[in-house]
């Protein structure tokens, strides 16, 4: 059963953090212990990434906003007037003013994010700046199947998926994914960033640098767990470390134990070892070719391929089949 986006309250505050207890329980008692990413994003997490956005060694935010403006033009023309614009993890909802300025009396906006309070906020910004267009924030978890409160027939509709999210989604989870995508937007078009690198050593500073803010990012998890649920991690007994693997390529995200600690979860004490971790996020990094594969094995068919100078940035552009 889809769940119905919400659009005018947050949600049952406490089914959220009933969801979060239960994930962090099951995670924290898995061996190797991990912490879904999904509870990274919150308003101290979302603060956060948009300040690692304007980093130096955060490089795929500058890659994709150098590709967006020519790219935009070309799906401005392609797709026509009147489109509804659906941003899957819409954060500040700033790359999307390059999309809205370009396309043809665009009608709505739905801005869809887990981050909700954040959301709200990023949209009220936004709005004054586009009043022919309607503005309508949708809290939902895309990693779930996704109703939206409209009604999308009736004119083009274009989602966007910017900022390389697909890649905490391995294969498997990016096909489902991307087929729950096209279940809720129907006959669509779909912009899709996409990060193929492979430098290691410009990951490793992307995802284990960024002015320590990663870390923060990371570590932000841990505290709020602390905060939402009464866990008592000792955040200066963790420290975040970026790992680049092969088969499939990708860069974890760990939070290592630098002593012997513990926490308190829920009336149970979780033990970590000094040098033990909890991985708390993936960032798969697909070439533009496995990518296509993916979109393919889910109902889109690849329509353009934006690649930038750099070659670390793509930009897909998909229609449903
Ligand atoms: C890497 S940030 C990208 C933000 C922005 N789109 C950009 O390109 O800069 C990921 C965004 O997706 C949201 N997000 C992460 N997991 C989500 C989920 N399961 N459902 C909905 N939104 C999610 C986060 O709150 C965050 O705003």
């Amino acid at each position: 059963m889809p769940t119905t986006a919400n659009t005018e309250t947050q949600g049952p505050a406490t089914q959220e953090a009933a969801a979060f207890l239960r994930d962090a329980r099951a995670g924290l008692s898995a061996r190797p212990r991990a912490l879904p990413g999904k509870y990274l994003w919150d308003v101290e997490g979302s603060t956060l990434f948009d300040r690692i956005c304007s980093t130096r060694d955060y490089y795929p935010t500058g890659r994709e906003m150098t590709l967006l403006p020519g790219v935009a033009a070309e799906v401005a023309a392609r797709i026509g007037p009147g489109a509804t614009v659906v941003e899957y993890g819409s954060g500040a909802s700033r790359k999307i003013r390059t999309l809205l300025d370009a396309l043809v009396r665009p009608a709505r906006y739905v801005a869809l994010d887990i981050s909700w309070d954040f959301l709200k906020e990023a949209v009220d910004r936004l709005a004054p700046d586009y009043p022919e267009v309607e503005m309508i924030p949708v809290h939902a978890d895309y990693s779930q199947p996704i109703a939206l409160p409209i009604d999308l027939s009736g004119g083009p509709v274009l989602g966007f998926f910017p900022g390389t999210s697909i890649s905490n989604f391995s294969t498997t989870q990016a096909v489902a994914f991307m087929e729950r995508v096209r279940a809720t937007l129907g006959t669509s078009w779909f912009l899709i960033g996409v990060d193929p690198t492979r430098d290691e050593d410009r990951l490793l500073r992307a995802y284990g640098g960024a002015d320590g803010l990663m870390a923060a990012l990371h570590l932000n998890l841990l505290a709020r767990a602390n905060r939402e649920l009464g866990a008592t991690f000792d955040l200066d007994a963790f420290r975040h470390e970026a790992r680049v693997l092969p088969e499939p390529f990708r860069v974890e995200a760990h939070l290592v134990a630098v002593r012997d600690t513990a926490c308190r979860l829920d009336g149970e004490t979780f033990r970590f070892a000094a040098g033990e971790s909890i991985h708390t996020d993936n960032s798969y990094k697909y070439a533009p070719e496995a990518f296509q594969d993916i979109a393919r094995r889910s109902g889109w068919i690849p329509e353009a391929l934006w690649l930038d100078e750099l070659g670390v940035f793509s930009l897909h552009l998909l229609r449903s089949a």
